[in-house]
């Protein structure tokens, strides 16, 4: 559909300059407000002309130097085409919310379409057109690092909240100067990397990709994501960038996408590297083939201008399509009209760190964080309580995470300061490194817990640990704080464990060691304050997991979704004495801690869950009325979960499959009844031929706090 200013552009262009629209290039190429070829790209036998004629740019940002960059690159481009301005806005621009696995925890759309909201109208005013974001790749495997950038395991969950994240980056189309276009990544199933071991193959039945994988990616397609990034694995076999069944069948002609299909950075010449494609002018053909239309950083597609006068016409009609789709969107951004948009040296200065976004991303930190043990009731805090901090993120205040390049490390609050503001007496010494330590600072830890009432550890990981590039063998806390919990143990003094990390932990000895457990993620810029505000009782702790905490990295992977086995267990004294089953000799099935779990402040129950109709058909959901009780003087906010699990299938179902979810406030001392509707379509499956529908039939529905802690009744569906 394209415009007639596209029309009109493409007639006037030559096909060089056609090439150069679906050529991506790094920030390298342009320094201090023009474009170089300096040092490190010299080796890309890419001419000025040729930087000049690129289509887009990634990993700039800040108001005066894309204006500087943008008004020298207009005037050296021959139709005066402007450059488009990406960038990973991953977790915000400057200020920071918690990474995607925090906001999966918050189970709260609306909110996470406020920060990506705040992240848009930052960027925006910073010269940014597009975020590489939402990340929504289904992720079951802690050992792979980019676990932190996903929302989590569950498709449902992870749907809802990719819809939100493209509707607060977008705004109501047309796209207007605050908002920035998102581009949804990575497609497709990079989070299913064997052994959680990062780039490593992806091999999935389609059936299950198509179950559980393809749903987050559809549902951000759905909410108009204006482009859409392939992934570095292979899937059925080939690698996602030049997989025509992906990117053609399924991307563009069953979900209709119709935007730009950007590869990830240097995916079309890695084609090389898995040995599908002999050279850069094969790779370049195969992902051009497949409908890719921007090549990010490989170079491959520069290929082309070695030849441009004598490319056939099939590939020339493929490039025509490649480049009408940049340019479109470049219309869409409204740059053809200002090439300037949203960009406003001031408006940045007044947007970032603004009291307006900090606020939206305390609260998404406050939210994010899941209380998993409270013995009793220590927490929340007396402010009257004497506390040690210890633990290495007390000396480090590493609360941002990975891919939060743009946040500033502006953080006024430390963690010290913070709980210094709050409570009348604290002692700071953190005992030991992330992974590292020395008898003098352990003793100096012990030494200052000795003298206080409490005990707060802050341990985990560094945020290094974190993100692309860091998968581990090993989830377990680093054995040096491990050996400082063990010696502050003896104390016999309360400890609360604060647990900063991008990935589920092995948290048995934590757990064991502590009377309170709290995990925090990477918080981002209001970390420190929010974790204040749960630890002292301001604010109840309402985040759930998103992701299942296993009790070692041999459960792994591990998930509350299961599919039926031929021999489950029936969880009664028949599994001790019966080998025969679909269990482990030295472990239990069950995880440490299951998704959606995390505890509350308040005693919040499930009074009654009564069917209001349970027989489902095309006009009638199902709707269930369930009646919560709050017995605390806590009013405190909580998600009910509604899960659902179809008896009999044509292929096996899950045990489980989240269904709904409400994140409401309960008030203290109170009875309040909550009404479920859920529609007969999202009760649809994928069958044998790969068609998703919805089968007649027994269910069952079950309703928690949790995962596992669950009322369960019956209905039909016709
Ligand atoms: C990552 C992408 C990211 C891109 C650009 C790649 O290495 O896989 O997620 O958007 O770099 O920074």
């Amino acid at each position: 559909m394209s415009t007639a200013r596209v029309n009109a552009l493409m007639a006037q262009m030559t096909t060089e300059e056609k090439i150069g629209q679906l050529i991506q290039l790094s920030a390298d190429f342009f320094q201090n407000g023009q474009a170089e070829i300096t040092g490190p790209m010299q080796d890309k036998n890419l001419t000025l002309d040729i930087v000049y004629s690129a289509g887009s740019v990634l990993g700039i940002s800040g108001a005066e130097q894309v204006k500087n960059i943008q008004k020298d690159f207009i005037e050296h481009n021959r139709l005066h085409i402007p450059l488009l301005f990406m960038a990973d806005v991953v977790h915000g621009y400057q200020t920071i919310y918690p990474i995607p696995l925090g906001l999966g925890a918050t189970f709260n759309p609306e909110l996470v379409r406020q920060t990506s909201e705040v992240a848009a109208r930052e960027s925006a005013a910073g010269g940014v057109h597009v975020t590489f974001a939402p990340m929504v790749d289904l992720v079951r495997d802690p050992r792979w690092g980019r676990v932190m950038e996903s929302t989590g395991e569950d498709p449902y969950l992870n749907s809802v909240l990719a819809k939100a994240s493209v509707d607060g980056y977008q705004g109501d189309l047309p796209l207007d100067k605050e908002h920035i276009a998102a581009c949804v990544k990575h497609f497709a199933a990079y989070g299913a990397p064997e052994a959680g071991r990062e780039y490593n193959t992806v091999d999935l039945s389609e059936w299950r990709f198509r179950e559980q994988y393809l749903p987050a990616y559809a549902a951000a397609i759905e909410a108009q994501a204006m482009l859409v990034m392939t992934s570095f694995n292979t899937l059925f076999g080939v690698p996602a960038t030049v997989n025509q069944h992906l990117m053609r069948d399924i991307l563009r002609d069953e979900l209709n996408f119709d935007g730009v299909l950007i590869s990830d950075w240097d995916a079309i010449s890695e084609v090389i590297s898995h040995g599908v494609a002999a050279d850069l002018a094969k790779a370049a053909d195969l992902a051009l083939t497949a409908g890719v239309d921007i090549d990010m950083m490989s170079f491959a597609y520069a290929k082309y201008l070695e030849k441009a006068s004598k490319i056939d016409e099939k590939t020339l009609n493929l490039i025509n399509e490649a480049a009408t789709r940049v340019l479109e969107l470049k219309e869409k951004l409204g740059l053809f009209e200002d090439p300037y948009r949203g960009l406003d040296v001031n408006a940045e200065a007044k947007e970032v760190y603004s009291s307006t976004n900090l606020a939206v991303a305390q609260r998404a930190a406050e939210e994010s964080i899941v209380l998993l043990k409270n013995e009793a009731d220590i927490l929340p805090l007396q402010k009257s309580m004497k506390l040690a901090l210890v633990g290495p993120v007390v000396a480090t205040n590493d609360l941002l995470g990975s891919w939060s390049w743009q946040g500033e490390r502006r953080e006024k609050e430390t963690l010290a300061q913070v709980f210094d503001k709050n409570f009348e007496n604290i002692q700071v010494e953190a005992g030991c490194n992330y992974h590292s330590s020395d008898s003098i600072s352990e003793q100096q830890a012990v030494a200052a817990a000795e003298k206080q009432d409490v005990i707060v550890a802050f341990i985990g990981l560094p945020s290094s640990d974190s993100g692309e590039a860091t998968s581990k063998t090993d989830i377990n806390v680093p054995k040096e704080q491990l050996a400082l919990l063990e010696k502050l143990v003896t104390l016999n003094k309360p400890i609360i464990s604060v647990v900063v990390t991008g990935r589920p932990l092995d948290l048995r000895r934590v757990s064991e060691l502590s009377d309170a457990v709290v995990v925090a993620w990477f918080p981002g810029s209001k970390g420190a304050v929010a974790i204040e505000n749960i630890l002292d009782g301001t604010v109840s702790p309402s985040g759930k997991l998103p992701m299942t905490f296993p009790r070692n990295i041999g459960q792994v992977p591990i998930y509350y979704n299961s599919y039926r086995t031929g021999r489950p267990i029936t969880n009664t004294p028949e599994d001790d004495i019966n080998k025969y089953q679909s269990k482990y000799l030295d472990c239990d099935n069950s995880p440490l801690y299951s998704f959606g779990f995390g505890l509350s402040y308040a005693k919040l129950g499930i009074k009654s869950v009564d069917i209001i109709n349970d027989n489902v058909n095309d006009e009638q959901p199902l709707v269930l009325e369930v009646t919560v009780i709050n017995e605390s003087d806590f009013s405190a906010k909580n998600t009910l979960q509604c899960y659902t699990h179809q008896l009999t299938g044509e292929t096996v179902r899950p045990v489980k499959e989240l269904k709904q979810f409400k994140k409401l406030t309960f008030a203290a001392n109170s009875e309040q009844k909550v009404q479920i509707t859920i529609a007969k379509d999202l009760l649809s499956n994928v069958h044998t031929d790969l068609n998703c529908y919805v089968d007649s039939g027994k269910y069952e529905v079950m309703v928690g706090f949790d995962s596992d802690n669950v009322i369960t009744k019956s209905f039909k569906v016709e």
